[in-house]
Order: C-alpha cells, then sequence, then structure tokens
C-alpha cells in the first residue's frame, strides 16, 4: 500500500465552477482541475505536452481545457482534440494524451486518487454529519510548513494546548487526565475521561450543565484526524482535519467543524469560524517553528508515555512509507495517564 492509493481533497466542489481552473500539487505532483462537459472533476498533470507551459492558467471552454502558451486543447479524457497551429492536419498527427488522474466528489470535496491502478480499493474518509440536518459545517482552508504526520498529531495533541492555545482552548493546571489509545485497522482511537471544564472562552456555552465531557479523538490513515466533543443533545461538535501532503514540508489542512448546538447553530457560525481559524493560526506558528527544525536536524523525538498517540500514528505512516499495510499491523490497546 502506498500513500497514492489514497484519496486527497484538491478543492471545494463550489470553488469549481465550469469554466475555472484549481492548480493543485499532491504529493509532489501538480495537477491542474477543471469540470468537463458533464459537470465531472477532470485532473490532469499540470504541463503541457507540447513545449510544456503549465495547464493551469489556461482557460477551459465547453469542458475543455486550452493551453494558455499554443493553444493546444484537452479534453477530459487528457486526449489532444486540437492544435491550433496543425488546422486540419492534426488527424495526421499521433494520439496524445496528457497524464489523468481518478477523481471522486463527496461530502462537498473534490478529491483526486495518483495511483492509476491501487493496491486497494479506498473511499474518501465520510466526513461525520455533513450537510445532515441539525447540523452546521463551518470549513477552513490552511497551509502549514511541516509534513503531515507532525500536522495530524498536532490536531490530536491535548498537551500542547495549554501552551500554545492558553486562554481560548484551555488553561494549564496540571489536572490529571486518563486516556484510552488503541490502535487498529490503519487508525487510532483515544477516549478520554476525567476532562472536566477547561475549554477556554466558550466553556459555559458548551457545558452550560457543568457536566461529564465526552470528548474521543481519532487518526484515519493515511491523513485525517477527527476530534468529537459531546455534552449531549444540541452541545456537540466534530472537526475533522484532512492533511493534504504538498511537499515533504508543506501540507494544505481542510478543516471541518461541524456542530450541532440546536437552536444557537446559525448565530455560531461566526464564532465557530472565528475561533478555529484563531486556534489553527497558533497551531501555523508552532508547526512552522518544529518543521524549520526539522529541516535542519531531521526529526528525532524524545517520547514520554503522554505521547503514545504520536508514536502510534507515526507507526501507521511509517508503514506506509515502506509499501506496507498498515491495517495488518498488530491490535495496540494502552492505558495512560497525563496532566494538563
Ligand atoms: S506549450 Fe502548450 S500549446 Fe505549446
Ligand atoms: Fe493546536
Amino acid at each position: 500500500m502506498r500513500f497514492e492509493d489514497f484519496w486527497y481533497v484538491v478543492g471545494l466542489s463550489e470553488e469549481l465552477g465550469q469554466n475555472n481552473v484549481l492548480a493543485r500539487m499532491v504529493l509532489g505532483e501538480w495537477l491542474a482541475v477543471f469540470r468537463g462537459e458533464d459537470g465531472e472533476a477532470v485532473a490532469l498533470r499540470d504541463r503541457c505536452m507540447h513545449r510544456n507551459s503549465r495547464l493551469s492558467p489556461g482557460t477551459v471552454c465547453a469542458g475543455k481545457i486550452h493551453c494558455p502558451y499554443h493553444g493546444w486543447v484537452y479534453d477530459k479524457t487528457g486526449q489532444v482534440v486540437a492544435v491550433p497551429a496543425e488546422g486540419d492536419n492534426l488527424q495526421k498527427l499521433p494520439d496524445r494524451r496528457a497524464q489523468k488522474y481518478a477523481t471522486k466528489e463527496q461530502d462537498g470535496y473534490i478529491y483526486v486518487r495518483l495511483a492509476d491502478k491501487p493496491t486497494a480499493e479506498l473511499d474518501p474518509f465520510p466526513m461525520p454529519y455533513y450537510s445532515q440536518p441539525g447540523w452546521e459545517t463551518v470549513r477552513v482552508i490552511n497551509r502549514f510548513a511541516n509534513n503531515v504526520t507532525n500536522c495530524a498529531e498536532n490536531f490530536i495533541d491535548i498537551p500542547h494546548t495549554v501552551s500554545v492555545h492558553p486562554g481560548i482552548f484551555r488553561n494549564p493546571r496540571q489536572q490529571k487526565l486518563e486516556m484510552t489509545v488503541e490502535r487498529r485497522n490503519g487508525s487510532v482511537f483515544v477516549t478520554y475521561r476525567n476532562e472536566t471544564n477547561n475549554l477556554g472562552m466558550w466553556e459555559k456555552f458548551l457545558n452550560w450543565r457543568g457536566g461529564q465531557v465526552h470528548h474521543t479523538d481519532s487518526f484515519h490513515m493515511p491523513n485525517v484526524t477527527s476530534v468529537e466533543y459531546n455534552f449531549g443533545n444540541h452541545r456537540r461538535f466534530f472537526i475533522t482535519s484532512q492533511s493534504i501532503p504538498e511537499t515533504d514540508n508543506s501540507t494544505l489542512v481542510y478543516t471541518d467543524v461541524t456542530f450541532n448546538y440546536g437552536i444557537w447553530n446559525k448565530l455560531a457560525r461566526p464564532f465557530v469560524r472565528w475561533t478555529a481559524q484563531k486556534i489553527i493560526d497558533q497551531d501555523i506558528i508552532i508547526l512552522g517553528i518544529q518543521g524549520e527544525v526539522i529541516a535542519k536536524y531531521g526529526s528525532k523525538f524524545a517520547n514520554t508515555p503522554a505521547d503514545t498517540i504520536h508514536v502510534l500514528v507515526e507507526s501507521i505512516r511509517h508503514s506506509l512509507e515502506v509499501g506496507e499495510d498498515p491495517r495488518k499491523l498488530p491490535e495496540i490497546k494502552r492505558e495512560v495517564d497525563f496532566w494538563v
């Protein structure tokens, strides 16, 4: 199994119209994404076969992309269907076809898969409660100067929240928390216990009854993290992040905050967006710093039991790096105490 076997988000359905092109990078590959005449998303290598311009600055007309340099036209299969400088001679030219990749559209996202013949048929991660009645989703997109592993680990890392997001997310209290961490079937599941009110500025709203906090986190190969907080009916939210590898130190992260706050749903949207972006901005800074140090000294971590989640996420990512199937890794279940 390889990273190329998975589906990666390359854009929002709503940002790809009938006549525009999205220029994207996934696993170092350049992509030009547009819609064919039937409205289906098309992903071609962002390179004209003629004299190697990019295709993405070109124009889309009737579901075909026109190269901005000499105007070669590619259809939705990647085939060259017009060469302006050859006029009617096109028939006499050899058949030419640009590298094309499979696409899928789901939950308002456009996905691309780089592997032509994947070693396993996998589906994009289903975004929890997306567009379901009673639920709202706020979607934000951010670029991190770091790799997917470190981004994903950050998104399900409680200990950093007290130092990176004090006040807004959590405050340092040296309170003991317990977690059960499991690695199973290419995923890591974490269940927290003993979490009481320490949720920063929205704590009174989210947990107005002051009851038990139900909090679970998970990582799903190769690049998805999900955080769920459940304070009871109409006080429930998910933060789901898809970390898209652009290069070894650039990751584009699509984050969905999907919530059910009952009658407050619509009113909450701007507050949810503001808070999510504020927290992410702080993570962008710290992950950028970490990325710089790793670029200079390499990544060699000094782990403690509180880093159990990271170690298991890395075991899954490593198994993909060496071409193995992480679902075959032995199941692991650990009980860990830590303090925040
Ligand atoms: S480089 Fe694309 S048409 Fe010439
Ligand atoms: Fe964070």
